[in-house]
């Protein structure tokens, strides 16, 4: 299988200067793995460990102060014009919470119309049966179109959000904790939604979690974040059954459950 993603020894700094205090915080600190074509890879770690600022640097939401991401084995950050303009097609996010993300002034109509505006050429009946099929995918119909984000549950929400992730076909989303302002019912269905989009779409999903019980579910490979590091990572059935880290273990002992 080949790598979608290769991060190389990346380092991510924030720096803050408050009261004439200058303060950097490491919140990636020297990380390397490889995410493989049509693989669930989860990231787990407790809060500010710097699950999200890697997936900021994937994004190119935040620049890295070293290190290297490469897409397709390009270096995103020297990519030629052409592939800068198409990265962002190739690279979608969803984030946990489904209303912030979405904007309530639109209705779903225009807010999935919006990256097919942007982004292509195609005719307005066209964009309209893409609108119409990736409904579909996400378990919803035309009948949401005229709707603001306000009108809708947390969960439908997060498909509205994740038809408009995947709208453009990207080759690779970020899930970034998801479900975790969800109900438990609901999440146990947006986690299978995601499942099953990745097998029909051919989806390689950065899955965002500190919710080991999800992970376990959903991921084929986890990767454990401890203040910024990467401490390890390996296939998830043998980070649950042989965790090599304390840390690892630590996390594993104080991770909730959810029945899915
Ligand atoms: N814009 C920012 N400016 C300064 N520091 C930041 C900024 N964003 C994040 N940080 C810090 O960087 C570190 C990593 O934060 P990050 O949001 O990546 O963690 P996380 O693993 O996603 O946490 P959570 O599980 O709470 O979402 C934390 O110490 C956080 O306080
Ligand atoms: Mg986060």
């Amino acid at each position: 299988m080949d790598n979608l993603i290769d991060i190389k020894e990346l380092t991510v700094e924030y720096t803050n200067i408050q009261n004439g205090i200058k303060t950097i915080t490491r919140a990636v600190d020297n990380v390397s793995f490889s995410i493989r074509e049509g693989e669930i890879y989860a990231l787990a770690g407790e809060s500010g460990c710097g699950k999200s600022t890697l997936s900021k640097a994937i994004t190119k939401l935040v620049k890295p102060l070293s290190g290297e991401i490469l897409f397709e084995g390009e270096n995103i950050f020297t990519q030629s014009k052409e592939e800068q303009k198409n990265y962002p097609k190739n690279v979608q996010m969803i984030f946990q919470n489904p209303y912030s993300s979405l904007n309530p002034k639109m209705k779903i109509g225009e807010i999935l119309k919006e990256p097919l505006d942007i982004n292509t050429k195609y005719s307005n009946n066209r964009k309209q049966t893409i609108i119409k099929n990736i409904l579909g995918d996400v378990g919803l119909t035309e009948k949401v179109l005229d709707l603001y984000p306000h009108e809708f549950s947390g969960g439908q929400r997060q498909r509205i959000a994740i038809a408009r992730a995947l709208i453009l076909n990207p080759k690779f989303l970020i899930a970034d904790e998801p479900v975790s302002a969800l109900d438990a019912s609901i999440q146990a269905q947006i986690i299978n939604l995601l499942k099953d989009l990745k097998a029909q779409k051919n989806l390689t999903i950065l899955f965002i979690s500190h919710d080991l019980s999800v992970i376990r579910y959903l991921a084929d490979r986890t990767g454990i974040m401890y203040f910024g590091k990467l401490v390890e990572e390996n296939y998830t059935s043998a980070i649950f059954c042989r965790p090599k880290e304390d840390y690892t273990k630590l996390l594993l002992n104080s991770a909730p459950r959810l029945h899915l």
